[in-house]
């Protein structure tokens, strides 16, 4: 009695039920893996409290600014500029002065403030800014 060897149609289902495994498993590794992927965030979305400066002009909010000023940002943009220019004559205002304090900006000295300043404390340091300067 001759032995039946596998047809050539026989091989070929074999090898597409291999396939189909194989991509099955790709497809369920690869749903697996972005599952423990951490959401990606783009550099620019940053959730505000305020779209506007809240303590515009209030005595209180500008000292604390000033303290503010003096702990962090002086040591390069001094009273007049120095490492960094004088912020009293940028021509950034409200959110657009924030955004650059709260990413810094990539290539130069000036660093992010996220997570080191609460949106509060950057804003009283732009109503510190903002106001006339102090009496010498
Ligand atoms: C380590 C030094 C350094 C510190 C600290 C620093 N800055 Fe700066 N900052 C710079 C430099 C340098 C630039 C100029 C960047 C450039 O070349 O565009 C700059 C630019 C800026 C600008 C953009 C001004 C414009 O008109 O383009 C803002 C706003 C600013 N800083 C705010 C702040 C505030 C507010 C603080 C404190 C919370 C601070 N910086 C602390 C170095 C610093």
């Amino acid at each position: 009695m001759r032995r039946r060897r596998p047809t050539a149609r026989a091989n070929l289902k074999i090898h597409s039920r291999l396939v189909c495994a194989a991509a099955l498993m790709f497809v369920l590794g690869e749903a697996a893996g972005q599952a423990h992927q951490p959401p990606k965030v783009d550099a620019d979305s940053y959730v505000w409290e305020h779209t506007e400066n809240p303590y515009s002009g209030d005595p209180e909010a500008i000292a604390e600014g000033q303290r503010l000023y003096r702990s962090t940002c002086y040591i390069c943009h001094a009273d007049t500029g120095a490492r960094g220019p004088n912020l009293r004559k940028s021509k950034l205002k409200g959110q657009a002065f924030l955004k650059i304090v709260i990413h810094g900006r990539k290539g130069t000295q000036m660093p992010a403030w996220k997570g080191k300043l609460t949106e509060a404390e950057m804003w009283k340091v732009y109503s510190f800014i903002e106001a006339p300067p102090p009496a010498p």
